[in-house]
């Protein structure tokens, strides 16, 4: 009797102790990033060196640089530059959402003419939405294919970045065109998330022939685009093409209220060398898989065009301009004159900074078949400085 009692209560308590482990299995991995994550932030407001012995069990995240806090007068330097000394060196981040076969297979990936890749971050919602019905579309035009993917980190923190992580879950699930990886999607971040895309495309879609790589916010006429690259004599993507707003003779700006703010604790060289503007630029497979090579061995600078540009000088390629592509915006030749009108629009490449509605409004006249132009209206406006 004694005896049974025993077994009972021996089989009731390996029964709880079965089911409490099951519990914490489905405690769900991304509670547990989440974790890891915060543990992160505090080791962050740590102005003394963090120990080295910190246990980091739950993930595979990159370790920050203790020497960084080396750096001269590192503790002079605002926040987000002290997290890029810091983390400078990780180039390698979880992906959360994939497209496999956005290019159907690495083999067939020379199928793809023209892959969109597009900038954007997990609230751009809106933008995403008019991009994918205008000029992002994705579709054969001309014998050839269009294909798009956004490129993407993560924003804030517990539960709004699980919202946000959602919502992108959602929308991919529906138009398969999002790659994200769970970084922190800041400005400081971008060239990281470009190398995090150079190194998807070298498995998934190493034969695109061209790409256009720019923000989520411009006008981009993509038939002219197929044009001008069918135009291209004797390239077929594999030699080299990098093409967009030439920018040359400039350096890192030492203001530390820009934007831009590159100091010297971050590159001492006081000049660039040629980029194009990141807002939008041109280039083909052949270069987009040369500047990843370089990329692992050009230290990374924040600022994501001139990376570019300093990748592509290592490998003794240089940037061209391309009249059409305005990523300092148009300017038209009188005040009277709209700066919408779709004539000037019809004739160029890539504009910067539209907003989704006029995206949607100008896609949509530039197609207009009663559109009546005169001959040069591109070449009647002129380009403002950057
Ligand atoms: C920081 O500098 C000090 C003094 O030069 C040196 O002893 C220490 O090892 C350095 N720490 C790291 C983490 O590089
Ligand atoms: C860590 O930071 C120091 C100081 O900037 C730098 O010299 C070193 O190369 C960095 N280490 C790695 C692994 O990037
Ligand atoms: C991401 O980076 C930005 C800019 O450096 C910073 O303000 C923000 O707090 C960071 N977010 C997280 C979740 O680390
Ligand atoms: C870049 O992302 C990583 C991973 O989220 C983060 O630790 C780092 O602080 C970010 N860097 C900047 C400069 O925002
Ligand atoms: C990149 O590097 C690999 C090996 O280092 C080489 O096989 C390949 O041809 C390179 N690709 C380009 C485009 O330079
Ligand atoms: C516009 O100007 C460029 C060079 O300035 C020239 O090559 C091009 O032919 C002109 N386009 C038209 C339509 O006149």
């Amino acid at each position: 009797m004694k005896k049974k009692t025993v077994d009972i209560l021996a089989l009731f308590l390996t029964g709880v102790v079965c089911l409490l482990i099951i519990i914490n299995k489905n405690d769900s991995k991304e509670e547990v990033k989440e974790k890891s994550k915060e543990k992160h932030e505090k080791l962050h407001d740590l102005t003394d060196f963090p120990r080295t012995e910190t246990p980091q069990p739950l993930s595979t995240r990159c370790e920050l640089n203790i020497s960084a806090y080396n750096i001269t007068e590192f503790s002079t330097l605002p926040d987000h530059i002290k997290d890029f000394l810091l983390y400078r060196h990780c180039k390698s981040f979880p992906m959360i959402l994939d497209v496999p076969d956005k290019c159907g297979g690495a083999q067939n990936s020379a199928d793809v003419f023209l892959l969109l890749v597009i900038k954007s971050s997990p609230e751009n919602y809106d933008r995403r939405e008019v991009l994918r019905k205008t000029w992002a579309e994705e579709r054969l035009h001309k014998g050839v294919w269009i294909r798009r993917v956004f490129i993407i980190g993560t924003t804030q923190s517990g539960f709004e970045k699980r919202r946000l992580n959602r919502l992108l879950k959602l929308e991919n699930n529906e138009n398969k065109d999002i790659l994200q990886w769970d970084f922190n999607d800041s400005f400081f971040n971008l060239t990281l998330k470009q190398i995090l895309f150079l190194e998807w495309m070298d498995r998934r879609c190493p034969n695109a022939r061209f790409l256009l790589n720019g923000d989520d916010d411009i006008f981009a006429n993509t038939f002219n685009m197929i044009e001008y690259l069918q135009g291209q004599e004797d390239n077929d993507g594999r030699r080299h093409l990098f093409a967009g707003h030439l920018i040359q003779n400039v350096g890192p700006i030492r203001n530390p209220s820009s934007k831009y703010y590159v100091p010297v604790q971050i590159q001492e060289s006081e000049s660039y060398p040629p980029y194009c503007g990141g807002g939008g630029f041109l280039l083909s497979g052949f270069t987009a898989r040369t500047i990843y090579n370089m990329s692992h061995s050009v230290i990374l600078l924040p600022i994501d065009d001139v990376y570019m540009g300093m990748c592509l000088e290592k490998a003794g390629l240089k940037p061209t301009s391309h009249f059409g592509v305005r990523t300092a915006g148009l300017s038209v030749p009188a005040e009277n004159v709209d700066k919408f009108d779709p004539c000037y629009y019809r004739e160029i490449i890539l504009v910067h900074r539209f907003l989704p509605h006029m995206i949607f409004v100008m896609w949509n006249e530039i197609q207009n078949p009663d559109l009546k132009c005169g001959k040069t209206n591109v070449n009647r406006t002129k380009e403002q400085g950057v």
